[in-house]
This record gives C-alpha cells, structure tokens and sequence, in this order.
C-alpha cells in the first residue's frame, strides 16, 4: 500500500482516496474514475474446438474483473440455457468448425437456439464475436447463425458482431473495449493495464515462436503409397511446457521451385523490397518463401484477382458468385495456377503481395508425453502430395517438413487444448480412435497412462489401408498389448481384403464390449479425419448406443450429448 507523507495537505477522505489510487494504478489495476454503480453482471459462453475462443472468453473474463463488472464464464455445453432469458447482458464466442459447422460443444446449444424450442429473449443485451477463416467458403457461419438468431428471438445486440479471420487479437480488443465503453464507461483503463492483461503470453508463444531443432524425421510408412512421419522436436531452452492432447503450432516455409516460378511468370520487376505482414520489409523472394500463403486457393483471393486479370472464365466465376462453382474451380489449384493460366496486372512487388494473405502456422496434435520425453516434442504428420492440372503439388507444411526441413529451425509454439484431455481419474476406463495420424494424441496418453500406472483401461481402435505398410508405431503398440497397458487393440486394414473394413465398422462388431466400457464409465476420444471418418465414428457410437443400451434414436443421441457434456466424449478432428 502507497502511503502519502504525514504533511501532504489532504483531508483524511482525500487522502485515503489517493493512497488507494496510487496503489491500484502502480499494481496495474482499473481505477473506476467515479463511484461506480452496482456491478454490471455479464455471462461469457464460449464455444471452441481447438482452444482459441475458449483462450478469448477467459482473456475477457480477465479483462472484465478489473472494471465494474460481475462477470462469469461458462462453456456452452454445460451452460444452463433455461437462464438464458434472465441473462442482463450475454458475450458469446464462437468458432466455425467442419464446413460450417459449429464446435462440439456448440452443437447442441446452437441446435437448440436455433429450434422453436427457443425463447423469446427480450430485455437480454448480447454481442457476438466469431472466430472463422476466410479461406473456408462457410466463413464464420456458427457466429453468424447465433447472431442473427438472438437478434430474431427478440434480444438486443450490444456491439456489432465481428468475424474474426485466423488472427483474430486486434478484432478482439476492438470487440471488447467496444464492450467496456457501453456497459461500464466509467471503468479507467490505466496506461500498460493491457500489456498486464497479456503478461502471460510472454515467452514464445504463436506471435513468437521458438526455433525448434529438429531431432529425428523419418517415414513410418514402410513402402506403400502413404508417407507418414514421425518427427521430434527439441524444446530445450525453450521454457515451453505442454500436456498429452495439446498441439504443436508449426511455421512452414514455401517450396523455393515454385515461389520462383510464381517469380518468373509476374510482369513486373520483382527484384524489389515489399511490406511483411509483420510490418517490417524483405525481398519478394524472402517474402514469398517465408511470409505470405502462395497455396491452395479460395473465393476470397479469386474475387481479389479477378479485376486485375483479363480472364474471361474468372470474371463468369465470379459474376455467378456459385459456391459449388468456386470449389470445383479451386480444388487441386494453387496460386501458381492463376499466375500462368489467369495472368494479371500488379504495379510492382507490394500491389502483388497486397492481395495475399499472410502464410499461417500449422498445427499439429502432440504425439509425446512430456513426462515420457521431457524437453522433447513429437509428431506424426501425414505428407500430402497429389497430381492434379498436369502438375505435381504438396501440402505447403507437409512437404516442408519431408523435404525442406533438413538443418532448419522450424518455429514451433504449443496450443493449449483443454477440450481434449485424459481423465483426472486414472481408474477411468479409455477408448481411443484414431486412424491414421488419429493416432498422433494416442500415442502421447499411452505413453502419460503407462508412466501414470492407469488402471482404468486402454483400448485403441487404428486403421490404415494396409497392415504391411501403414500399421504406424507397430513395435510400440505391440509391446503395450504385451505389457498390459493396452487392454485392447483393434486394427481395421481397409484395403487388405475385398471388403473395406474401417474403424467404425470395428466399434460395432464389438459393440456389445463397447457399451459395457462406457457402462463402467468410460471416456471416448476421436482423432484424425473429421470430414468422413468423425462423422462416421459418430454414427457408430450412436449405433452402439441405441442397440446395445436398448434406447430409441432421441435417447442414444440424449445419451451422447451427455458423455460430450460430461468431458467423456472428446474430439480433435481436422
Ligand atoms: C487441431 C489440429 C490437429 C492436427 N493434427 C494433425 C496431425 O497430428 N497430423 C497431421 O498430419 N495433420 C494434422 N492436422 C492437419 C495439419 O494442420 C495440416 O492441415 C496438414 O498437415 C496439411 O498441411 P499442409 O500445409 O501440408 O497442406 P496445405 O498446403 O494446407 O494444403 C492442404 C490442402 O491441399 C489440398 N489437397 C490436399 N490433397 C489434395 C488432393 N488429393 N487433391 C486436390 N487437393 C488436395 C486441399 O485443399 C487441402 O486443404 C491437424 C490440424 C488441426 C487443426
Ligand atoms: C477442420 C477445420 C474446419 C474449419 N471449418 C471452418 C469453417 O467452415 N468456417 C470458418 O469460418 N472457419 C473454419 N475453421 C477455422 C476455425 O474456426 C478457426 O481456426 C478458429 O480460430 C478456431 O477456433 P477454436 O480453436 O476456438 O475452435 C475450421 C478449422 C478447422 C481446423
């Protein structure tokens, strides 16, 4: 506490005032700059898959215990919606996941909200911010359904909606000071209050990642058409910490062949400096290698491209503004393709680079314990190669790491994923899902369950197309069927016989087992595809469920809400 001197000329109010202002501001505390009224109640919900709109709404929660404010925060699964219309003032956030879909444990809130079921909502003030990325055709779709809906069931928007694209912190503070301003004016901000509120992203972190040596790369694949690597990273001198079911965020750099070809096909002279997204300057060359997204493309670049391009088929695109359209015509195409097949017009280096976007880290699921390997972080990353339009093409990171990685320093920094976590109770019994990289984050919670004496069970379904060549980290499960730690294993080789037997069609031959696992309380964990082999997995559990359990179709999928609200039916699908 800050004590005036004895003779300093205020009266005991004024002086007690000042030592209790001096002392809040030198502890980078809000200072309400008047006697504030009763505390404003404010209910954060968030809805989030992989972690960054659930970061956001505790970032909020932070932000509004230093103001007038009696906040709380709350995840939308478990949220209580019948208090829905009681609520003052209600902030959601919310990504877009799938295509357009939204995060799980959004899904059943949104479903709800956006039924007759839902309430009117009058006297109930809310504002929505919605994470997305512009490159997915269904942009922020989930923010933007549960925006509008409030809106028609009669509550009052505080703030205008904001879609956030993939860096989503200046749209963030704008949305929430906005906030602030509106509902607790008088909350002060002291100067530097904001650099305390990020205090903990000091260290590396995604806007400054740690350059990670690369340890071991090799392919788990032996022969066949797949290419799967398993790659260790050192953390050492990193201070980075992480727990079984976080990912590894990862800065790739582009293919050097094709940002020349890029290079030699503009009209311009490229051998200049251009603007970075980080503000500072490079070469073009430097800049398209390191620095903006030179890969696959989407409606958004197109509409930017078009104008400047004399391309009879772009502007019919874009006049017919189809998005079947758009997607036929960008799938397998990569911005190389509209610089030879669709040339345009750019002044020079900084007008090219003024339309692309900035090249975004890639994350991966942690396929290590930390306890298992400390100061080490492991991965296993599908390689993505494919034909198509006459050229052979590679997934920007993916090819990195295979080809480009070799003596590099990757930047790496860990996202934190809540959402996907092991038991507290090791005596809780583990069913696990993951073909192909799926089996990335199985790995790391065998690994933690074995070091953790977990008692409760292990049981992993994998698949793959062949045994021979595709059974991934084989010596590892084996021994861990050996050693007891894995209770079960259960393979499914799609391609090894006329039938194509996958994962799913597994977890119904051995439904019966299945169900006696969940009886005893067992947590569910899917990894891997989440446009087929998710939504698949999902109608087995469903399946199971409604046939082993003796329950309808509504009460198998009440059942599953449940386990996705009780934590005991997780995803990390990509
Ligand atoms: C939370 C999370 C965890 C993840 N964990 C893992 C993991 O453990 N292991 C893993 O391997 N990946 C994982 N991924 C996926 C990973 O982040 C990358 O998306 C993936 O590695 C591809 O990146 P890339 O840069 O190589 O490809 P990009 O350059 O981003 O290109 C991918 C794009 O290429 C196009 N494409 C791909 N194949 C074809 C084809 N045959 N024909 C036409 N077009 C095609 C598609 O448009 C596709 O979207 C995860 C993703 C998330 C969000
Ligand atoms: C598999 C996958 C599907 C996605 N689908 C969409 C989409 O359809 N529309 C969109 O705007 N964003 C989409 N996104 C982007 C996410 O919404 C964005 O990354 C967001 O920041 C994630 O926030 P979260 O970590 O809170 O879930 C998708 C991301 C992934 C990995």
């Amino acid at each position: 506490m800050i004590r005036l001197p004895d003779d300093a000329p205020f009266t005991a109010e004024q002086r007690a005032w000042l030592e209790d202002f001096l002392t809040k501001t030198l502890a980078g505390v809000a200072i309400p700059s008047k006697p504030s009224g009763p505390a404003v109640p404010v209910t954060v919900l968030w809805g989030s898959q992989t972690g960054n709109a659930e970061g956001l709404a505790k970032k909020l929660l932070k932000r509004l215990k230093k103001g007038n404010f009696e906040p709380k925060v709350e995840d939308l699964s478990t949220y209580d919606r019948s208090t829905l219309p009681a609520e003052k003032n209600v902030l959601i956030i919310t990504s877009t996941y799938g295509d357009g879909e939204p995060p799980d444990n959004a899904a059943d809130f949104y479903q709800w909200l956006l039924s007759s079921e839902a309430p009117a909502l009058e006297g109930v003030g809310f504002s929505v911010l919605a994470l997305g990325d512009s490159s997915y055709p269904d942009f922020c779709k989930c923010g933007i359904d549960i925006d509008l809906r409030l809106a028609d069931l009669g509550a009052t928007r505080l703030v205008d909606r904001i879609d956030c694209d993939v860096d989503f912190d200046t749209e963030f503070k704008q949305w929430s000071e906005a906030l602030v301003d509106l509902l607790a004016p008088e909350t002060m901000v002291v100067p530097g209050q904001d650099e305390a509120l990020d205090q903990s992203e000091e260290g590396y972190s995604k806007k400054r990642p740690f350059p990670s040596a690369i340890l071991q790369n090799f392919n788990l694949n032996q022969g066949g058409a797949k290419e799967t690597h398993h790659i260790a990273f050192s953390l050492e001198g990193s201070g980075l910490s992480y727990e079984v079911g976080d990912a590894l965020g990862l800065v790739p750099e582009n293919d050097p062949a094709v940002v020349d070809e890029i290079l030699s096909n503009l009209g311009f002279n490229t051998d200049t400096d251009v603007p970075l997204p980080n503000g500072k300057e490079a070469s073009l060359r430097e800049a398209l290698l390191k620095y903006y997204d030179i890969g696959t493309l989407n409606k958004s670049i197109i509409q930017k491209w078009q104008p400047r391009s004399g391309s009879p088929y772009l502007r019919s695109l874009v006049e017919a503004d189809d998005k079947k359209a758009y997607e036929d015509f960008c799938w397998g195409r990569d911005l190389i393709d509209l610089v030879v097949d669709h040339p345009a017009d750019f002044s020079d280096g900084e007008d090219f680079v003024g339309i692309l976007k900035k090249l975004q880290p890639r994350l991966y699921s942690i396929a290590s314990s930390p306890n298992a390997h400390p100061g080490e972080v492991h991965l296993c990353v599908g390689i993505v190669r494919y034909e198509s339009h006459g050229r052979k093409r590679g997934g920007i990171c993916t090819t990195f790491l295979a080809d480009r990685a070799k003596g590099a320093t990757p930047g790496v920094f860990v996202h934190s994923n809540k959402a996907f976590r092991l038991p507290t109770d090791i005596e809780t019994p583990v069913i696990m899902c993951g073909p192909g990289t799926g089996i990335a984050p199985f790995r790391a919670f065998l690994e933690e369950r074995k070091l953790q004496g977990a008692k409760g069970g292990n049981w992993l379904f994998f698949g793959n197309p062949h045994q021979t060549s595709d059974f991934l980290y084989q010596d590892e499960l084996e021994a861990y069927v050996k050693d007891g730690t894995l209770d079960r294993l259960d393979l499914a080789w799609s391609r090894d016989q006329k039938e194509k037997v996958y994962v799913q069609n597994l977890m119904e031959q051995q439904g019966e087992e299945l169900w006696k696992w969940l009886q005893k309380g067992a947590a569910f964990y899917v990894c891997g595809d989440a446009s087929r082999m998710a939504k698949d997995v999902d109608q087995a559990l469903h399946a199971v469920v409604a046939q082993h359990g003796g329950m309808s179709d509504e009460q198998a999928a009440e059942f599953v809400n449940q386990l996705k609200k009780d934590k005991r039916y997780q995803r990390d699908v990509y």
